[in-house]
């Protein structure tokens, strides 16, 4: 036997032993990174995994039966039933359960969680390829088997609901500004309109809304009202071209506010999107808005068609303008289309990167994705009546965020001269019960060791489960001076990645405060005379908080 007519042979065994366990050959599904078995639409499906997939900032609930929410590949390779490189993956649906289980296998680790609605298991699979086995139906099989149907199939179904690796909920902002004209107009609606086929909308698939830039942005349609192709298209042909000055950051503002929201038909948990065309440079500041969009979790795209040549740059108000909008300045949230004319090479493009989840950096936000660790001093001065005030400041920041099982999570440790793990990060599973823990947190009553606490916190409360850099942040609230050093564990704890806040109260020492903060002492150093006073931190704390997150992703 030749080697080719060996691993021929081989693969009809494995093709067969297949077949006799399942009633048709299984094509496999060709799946992303961040998949997750709820995303699967099969009980039971043969899915392709990508190579890296643990490269990628994936998330594992459990140990041999995995919570829905967990990336399919990932819980493979934690498996054993892959290896990096990716490859074919068996997967069952099951029930949901309690108690998923957290271990640490095949370099991946995996998280607990106390409950999911539904779960899944992986098992090995054999992945013909397609010239590979046209050649064994016709060569290597027996001839004993003449009812075997070839295993040729299209590589992957089309879904009559439009495309479910792509659901994403996409803003589209049109240029309809004065220079543009009536005939680009035009010329822009049809490529919005390949664009949409391209990306496959439908009711299982994206969906797509568009918002008109002028003056003032006008809202056409939104995210639900169209969610066939045929009928999109056809809306898209009757927008009415308005005229009159590009104010992009208007109009961002505007989709970020009244755009996305339940109540107009967005999908929770979807990614977002805003894809900004303009022709030429907008009229105003985009700076702004798109802070407020990154900040939402909003992915801004921003395509340009007849970027300012040099000679028109001087008209230019901003011309830093591209990068400030995009959700990251990394050229994956940038298209250059140099006319109106010459659009449709970049209709194919631009769609598979809308539909890149993985890089859509911006769905993850500070609101979403970060460790919060609360240092609450309970020493003696602090009284029990000012506790409080403290607990509802603390629980006002908690307030702020997204927590939940895959969000964003809280902890606590209040210390005197002792130090006492409240409850950790990964105790409550919903804002609910974190803040209600976080309330009914006793008073202790002693002395004041901040250094120690701070040391204290960091062993036992982030680093058994650190989380990536610029998602780990220490509030330590003290009403005084602590009677051993702060700024080495406040470093230490730096070191470790952990951003650390300080809001001092009555006589806590100013330069212990700065002493422990992180740079830039002015927006992670708060002073108050008066508790009543610690309100007014809230807002700034979440904001910097945000600014620190985003700076690190
Ligand atoms: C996967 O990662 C390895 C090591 O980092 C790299 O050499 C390889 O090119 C990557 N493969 C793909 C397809 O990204
Ligand atoms: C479009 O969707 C919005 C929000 O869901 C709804 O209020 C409005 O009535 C819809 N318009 C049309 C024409 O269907």
């Amino acid at each position: 036997m030749s080697n080719l007519s060996a691993v021929l042979h081989l693969l009809g065994i494995l093709g067969l032993t297949y077949r006799a366990f399942g009633s048709e050959p299984d094509v496999p599904l060709p799946i992303a990174c961040l998949t997750r078995g709820a995303d699967i639409p099969e009980s039971r499906q043969v899915v392709l995994c990508p190579p890296n997939c643990t490269q990628w900032r994936v998330s594992v609930f459990g140990s041999g039966v995995y919570a829905a929410v967990s990336s399919v590949c990932a819980a493979a390779v934690h498996r054993g039933v892959i290896q990096s490189s990716g490859g074919p993956v068996e997967v069952h649906r099951l029930q949901g359960r309690l108690n998923y289980l957290s271990s640490y296998s095949h370099g991946v680790q995996s998280q607990a969680l106390a409950r999911w609605t539904s779960s899944f298991t992986v098992a090995g699979a054999v992945y013909v390829p397609q010239e590979l086995s046209s050649k064994i139906t016709s060569t290597a099989l027996p001839a004993a088997e003449p009812e075997k149907k070839p295993l040729k199939k299209p590589v992957k179904k089309i879904p009559s609901g439009g495309n479910r690796d792509c659901q994403m909920e996409i803003a589209v902002l049109l240029d309809s500004s004065q220079n543009i004209g009536k005939r680009r107009f035009t010329l822009q609606k049809n490529f919005l309109s390949k664009l949409a086929v391209m990306l496959r909308v439908g009711p299982d698939g994206p969906h797509l809304g568009v918002v008109q830039t002028s003056d003032i942005p006008r809202t056409e349609f939104f995210l639900t009202n169209y969610t066939q192709p045929k009928e999109l298209v056809s809306a898209i042909k009757q927008i009415n071209y308005h005229g009159g000055n590009t104010n992009t950051g208007k109009a961002i503002m505007h989709t970020v506010e009244s755009f996305f929201s339940a109540e107009a038909g967005l999908r929770r948990g979807h990614p977002r999107v805003i894809m900004v065309l303009v022709d030429g440079w907008p009229s105003d500041d985009l700076g702004e808005a798109a802070t407020l969009a990154r900040e939402s979790g909003i992915n801004v795209f921003l395509v340009s068609v007849a970027r300012p040549a040099p000679e028109e740059l001087a008209m230019v108000p901003d011309k830093d303008f591209a990068k400030k909008a995009v959700c990251k300045d990394n050229g994956f949230f940038t298209l250059s289309m140099p006319s109106w004319f010459t659009t449709t090479k970049h209709v194919k493009p631009l769609s598979q990167r809308l539909c890149s989840a993985e890089q859509l950096l911006c769905s993850k936000t500070c609101y979403n994705s970060v460790n919060l660790g609360f240092l609450i001093d309970g020493s003696s001065s602090v009284g029990d009546g000012n506790f409080r005030l403290v607990l509802d400041f603390l629980s006002s920041i908690a307030g702020s965020f997204d927590i939940s099982d895959v969000g964003t999570r809280i902890g606590a440790v209040q210390f005197t001269y002792d130090q006492r793990l409240e409850f950790g990060l990964y105790d409550y599973k919903d804002k609910e019960a974190a803040i209600r823990a976080l309330q009914s947190v006793p008073y202790m009553s002693g002395g004041t060791a901040t250094g120690d606490a701070i040391t204290y916190t960091v062993q036992n409360l982030f680093l058994p489960r650190r989380a990536g850099p610029g998602r780990n942040f220490l509030i330590v609230v003290t009403d005084g001076q602590s009677y051993d050093d702060v700024r080495g564990p406040a470093l230490a704890a730096q070191k470790e990645g952990i951003t650390v806040f300080s809001v001092g109260v009555a006589w806590a020492p100013v330069d212990d405060l700065r002493a422990m903060a992180s740079e830039p002492k002015e927006s992670h150093a708060f002073f108050s005379r008066e508790f009543t006073g610690l309100q007014q931190f809230t807002q700034p704390l979440v904001r910097s908080i945000c600014q620190d997150f985003t700076n690190a992703n």
